[in-house]
């Protein structure tokens, strides 16, 4: 373990934002770790910590990170329980999240096939509780296994005490800094064709399955159709940065609803918006569907920033765009929802100033 200085992080997060971190190390197994923590160099930032799990959901917003930042590398064994209808496997936070689900149904399970392609580290898959196509990943985490930074000892945090909410989990609240995750523990299903009864109404997911003439889809062909509609909506964050969706999609009360529903038709007087409720109080509106529709971000750039031409929720890093000037697109987008529609949207990604 080296404790190095002056690192850029551009190849740190799936944003390429270049960033440099006063202090950097990299942790490759929970002896590292401990080491870290007797350091002198913990001690004096302690405060100041980045913890990073390939950094898919952080925008980095200024161009030096005076603290320590702790890149997480430890893969850890998967070590699998198995039982008669459904098997426990314990993850190392490192691991790389679409190959893990990968394995898995490369073994023959299931549980977690519509959450391929988001990209990412297992570490990270629970305090975002990513989701996507009708699956979230909260629901199948057994426990998550870690540092408490506060008692200095390793901890099992409950599925119950993990709070999952939709895009949120108790580690971006109350235990935010406070836990490093080092494992996490899923709850898979065997495959039965007979029994395998995927999520696969999610409209997109649908229509692809259709085309294909799939029927009777199997935990192979959920995962090979999510990747390609996946590889054509998002961009290859190989070329371009990005995170996925950079806002939630917005949570409206029946009153505020009916409000931005009338500004909607001021602006767009033939377009309706879907809308999903989620209890009597709360609808969930498609933030992407307004971004592109009513405000026109689908496609649109401004110098090295802008919304992506497929997915208008999804923005992206063009070129050199530092953190700042991509902080100021968002802050754009979300005062433009709110003044014209009277919407607050939340973004899905975590700053770090
Ligand atoms: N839409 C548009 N134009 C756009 C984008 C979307 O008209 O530019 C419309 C779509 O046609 C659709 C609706 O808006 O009718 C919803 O879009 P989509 O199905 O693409 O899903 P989303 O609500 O934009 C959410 C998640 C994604 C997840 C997909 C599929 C959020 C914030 N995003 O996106 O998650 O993959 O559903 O389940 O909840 C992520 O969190 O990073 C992410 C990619």
């Amino acid at each position: 373990m080296e404790i190095q200085h002056n690192i850029s992080l551009k190849e740190y997060n799936t944003f390429h934002v270049d960033c440099k971190a006063k202090q950097f190390v990299s942790i490759e197994t929970a002896a590292d770790f401990l080491k870290l923590l007797q350091s002198r160099e913990w001690v004096h930032y302690k405060e100041r910590i980045l913890f990073l799990w390939g950094g898919s959901n952080i925008l980095l917003t200024s161009p030096t990170f005076d603290g320590l930042v702790v890149c997480n590398n430890i893969l850890g064994k998967e070590i699998v329980t198995d039982h008669e209808h459904e098997v426990f496997i314990k993850a190392g936070a490192w691991e790389e999240w679409s190959s893990f689900v990968e394995r898995a149904i490369d073994h023959g399970l299931y549980g977690i096939e519509n959450l391929i392609s988001i990209p990412g580290k297992v570490g990270a898959a629970p305090i975002q509780n990513i989701g996507a196509y009708g699956t979230e990943i909260g629901n199948a985490i057994v426990s998550v296994w870690g540092y408490n930074l506060e008692t200095k000892e390793y901890e099992t945090i409950s599925h119950k005490e993990c709070f999952f909410g939709y895009r949120d989990s108790i580690f971006k609240g109350i235990r935010k800094d406070e836990f490093f995750i080092t494992d996490v523990t899923f709850r898979l299903q065997h495959f039965d064709p007979d029994t395998y009864a995927p999520i696969s109404n999610y409209g997109s997911v649908a229509e692809e399955l259709a085309k294909k003439g799939i029927t009777k889809p199997t935990p192979r062909h959920m995962i090979d159709t999510i990747t390609e509609i996946r590889a054509e909506k998002l961009p290859d964050r190989h070329k371009v940065g990005t995170w996925g969706s950079f806002f939630k999609n917005a949570v409206l009360t029946q009153e505020e609803f009916e409000d931005f529903t009338e500004r909607v038709h001021r602006i767009k007087p033939d377009l309706t918006i879907e809308h999903y409720p989620i209890n009597e109080e709360f609808i969930k509106i498609p933030t992407g569907r307004v971004l592109d529709h009513v405000l026109g971000y689908r496609g649109h750039r401004e110098w090295n920033v802008g919304c992506r031409e497929k997915q208008a929720l999804c923005i992206v890093n063009y070129g050199w765009a530092s953190g700042q000037e991509i902080l100021h697109f968002a802050r754009k987008i979300q005062k433009e929802c709110h003044d014209k529609l009277g919407i607050a949207i939340e973004p899905e990604v975590n700053f770090i100033g």
